[in-house]
């Protein structure tokens, strides 16, 4: 018999991954996990981590076309879509309020010492900067009263950066700002000497409170190929978020936030007792199914309006928050493309959780 010699040709995978450019203000725990298992590339997906240098830059970024998804607090879409009619899309959230405090430079140690001092924020009129007002108010400090005044000073990231080291890049001192995840725990890792001391806990005068949310251009869910992205995407995080949620996967967790974030293993374990917190931690599961929390929204829309928020909507007067809230195709809120995830990776979410046990075997 004549056999006829069979070459088999060890050809590697060809993976062709689609690019997606993510803005985001901080790496969320449901982040590490999906970066750190691969799990973006288990779907299809080169994600870019694009640091976002404050919210001003950033939703017309995302209107642009420069970001693909974003997260950010949803009190930016409030303001940029009721305020100024901007095609924003909310698409569920990823949690209520991470990790968020007052926090200021170590001589600083109530929040009376800020009277009279700047205080940092990202930008006047978004993100954390009406949870500072509302707090500062409920200790008889206002704005408005010349009490304290705010400095632009960019995204968490970099407000961290300066609260640590004591000054603006042009010298100028700085005080007290609002701080997230990961930052209040990394500050936990510094020397008692340098550390921030945290005057409040936003959880103590706000709560419940719906913050980060998946946020997309609306025009992109109209667009085929780029909602296939987004899609994915968005189950890698739902994967990653119900990883994160399980408690059996503790230890694997806090290893991959340790290497997300380089970080020790105390101060990884301190951001995941943050990010599973009940109160202010990440909802990427189907615990909460990324639904945006109705009190938590109403507590934004409050907290906003108490300090004219709304001004090119004549502060809200008569404009009906309850139907523009409501979700739906083409609204603020749209749960579709998350719904659509459900029924398409179902199977694949509940797959790459059991998988990411065993990649965790690799750290
Ligand atoms: C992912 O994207 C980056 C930046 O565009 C690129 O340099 C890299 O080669 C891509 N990786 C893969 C595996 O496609
Ligand atoms: C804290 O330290 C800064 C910089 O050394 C100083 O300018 C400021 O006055 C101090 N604040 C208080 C309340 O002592
Ligand atoms: C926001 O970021 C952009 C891009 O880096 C920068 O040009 C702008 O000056 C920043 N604005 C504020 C208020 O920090
Ligand atoms: C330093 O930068 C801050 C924030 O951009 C600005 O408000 C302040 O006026 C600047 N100070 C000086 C002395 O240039
Ligand atoms: C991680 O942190 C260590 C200690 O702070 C630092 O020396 C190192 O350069 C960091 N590595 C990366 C990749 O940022
Ligand atoms: C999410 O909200 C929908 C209504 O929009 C509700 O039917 C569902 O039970 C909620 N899911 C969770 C897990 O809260």
């Amino acid at each position: 018999m004549h056999f006829r010699a069979a070459f088999v040709y060890l050809v590697p995978a060809v993976h062709c991954l689609d690019a997606v450019n993510y803005g985001a203000f901080t790496q969320t725990a449901a982040f590490s996990i999906a970066n750190q298992l691969k799990i973006f590339e288990r779907i299809g997906l080169n994600v870019t981590y694009l640091q976002i240098p404050n919210s001003t830059f950033a939703y017309p970024n995302l209107l642009n076309g420069g970001y693909d998804v974003l997260t950010g607090t949803i009190d930016n879409v409030v303001n940029l879509r009721f305020n100024q009619k901007a095609s924003l899309t909310v698409l569920g959230q990823v949690d209520s309020g991470p990790d968020i405090v007052l926090a200021a430079t170590p001589n600083i140690t109530n929040v009376h010492q800020l009277r009279g001092k700047p205080l940092m924020v990202d930008s006047p009129t978004s993100g954390y900067a009406y949870i500072l007002r509302k707090i500062l108010s409920l200790y008889g400090l206002k704005l408005e009263n010349g009490d304290y005044f705010f400095q632009a000073a960019g995204s968490t990231a970099l407000r961290y950066k300066y609260l640590t080291t004591g000054s603006l890049p042009n010298g100028t001192t700085v005080y007290a700002t609002i701080l997230t995840y990961p930052f209040t725990q990394l500050a936990q890792g510094l020397l008692p000497g340098e550390r921030p001391i945290i005057l409040a806990r936003a959880s103590d005068f706000i709560e419940p409170l719906s913050s980060t949310a998946i946020t997309v251009a609306e025009s992109s869910l109209s667009n085929g190929p780029k909602r296939n992205i987004i899609k994915r995407f968005v189950a890698a995080l739902y994967a990653s978020g119900s990883y994160l949620a399980a408690t059996e996967n503790e230890d694997c967790a806090v290893q991959a936030i340790m290497k997300q974030l380089n970080v020790t293993r105390e101060v990884a374990q301190l951001e995941y007792v943050a990010a599973t917190s009940p109160i202010s931690g990440e909802s990427t599961n189907p615990e909460s199914n990324l639904n945006v929390s109705k009190q938590g929204l109403w507590n934004v829309i409050d907290v906003r309006s108490q300090f004219g928020g709304f001004a090119t909507i004549a502060n809200g007067e008569g404009f009906d928050f309850v139907e523009a809230t409501q979700p739906g195709v083409g609204n603020m809120i749209d749960y579709s493309l998350r719904d659509d995830v459900l029924r398409t990776y179902g199977m694949w979410m509940k797959d790459t959780m059991n998988i990411g046990i065993r990649l965790c075997d690799t750290f």
